[in-house]
């Protein structure tokens, strides 16, 4: 079924976090679900405002909406970090069941005001909305945050900021980086209970999913938070295979492109699979 994040929560609640997966090209998206259903497990599909438009909104959706309506298991799709309120409205009104407004970088006051205008666009037609404080260090696509600029969420701003918008889920800042870690990341355990018991109800998301230990993620769910975002390993992974695949002994251009990019497919099943199986409690 095809679902927004209040409703997979509910249906997830006391079994750990749900898996949000980023989505880097239309063949992703059935490995995805497969790995999912397999596990018997909801997920949550996200992509970047620049992986839509890559796609087609309209085509992604069909994509994922045909999926989930025959699948035993719940799917949402979600739109990852968006800076452009016009832009959520343009993913809500196409039939994304999930958005994230990222007013991260911008004055408090100013991130819970236009959070709140999301809030009430989606709210209204039946669609979740994560917001983001404090900021998450690394790069990804449309987000790039020194990691010397990256700071810590407070406690007392995360509640102040969840009361007054209304969000569903609220991506915090602990010591997790977007993208590839050089070194092991250095998580605030205190600052995550702290952030669960202010927080309550709403969904607390790790992001940055990439490079973090499975004894962290593993710790990570059993102290509360409920979406867990992996990005980076998925394209990488997509990269390293297809870089094998492509340049194997006796390729040619007649080669048929099915055996070339279902390894890579493959791949990402079982990396959905290997990381959804962590976030169980
Ligand atoms: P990684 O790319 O580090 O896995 O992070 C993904 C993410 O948090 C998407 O918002």
């Amino acid at each position: 079924m095809y679902k927004n994040l209040i409703e997979l929560f509910k249906e997830n609640e006391g079994k750990g976090a749900v898996g949000a997966f980023n989505v880097h090209c239309l063949e992703m998206v059935p490995a995805m679900v497969h790995a999912a259903e397999e596990l018997n497990v909801p997920v949550i599909l996200q992509t970047s405002l620049g992986t839509a438009e890559y796609i087609g909104f309209e085509t992604l959706i069909a994509a994922v909406k045909a999926l989930a309506e025959k699948s035993t298991i719940s799917v949402a799709l979600h739109m990852d970090h968006c800076k452009s309120i016009e832009a959520l409205k343009k993913a809500i009104d196409f039939g994304y069941s999930s958005v994230m407004y990222d007013g991260s970088s911008l004055p408090i006051e100013e991130n819970i005001k236009n959070t709140k205008e999301v809030v009430a666009y989606a709210h209204e037609r039946g669609v979740s909305v994560e917001g983001e404080v404090g900021s998450i260090g690394g790069a990804e696509e449309g987000v790039v945050v020194a990691k010397d600029a990256a700071m810590y969420t407070k406690p007392e701003d995360a509640l102040y900021f969840a009361t007054e918008t209304g969000v569903d889920a609220l991506a915090v800042s602990i010591g997790t980086t977007h993208g590839q870690y050089k070194s092991k990341a250095k998580i605030n355990y205190e600052l995550l209970v702290e952030l669960k018991a202010k927080l309550g109800d709403t969904g607390l998301v790790l992001h940055g999913g990439t490079g973090v230990s499975d004894e962290d993620m593993k710790r990570c769910v059993r102290e509360g938070m409920k979406k867990i975002n992996v990005g980076t390993e998925l394209n990488k992974s997509y990269i390293e295979v297809v870089s094998q695949t492509f340049t194997a002994e006796g390729v040619t251009p007649l080669t048929s492109l099915r055996t070339l990019l279902g390894p890579a497919n493959d791949r990402i099943k079982e990396i959905v699979k290997e990381k959804a199986s962590l976030f169980k409690l």
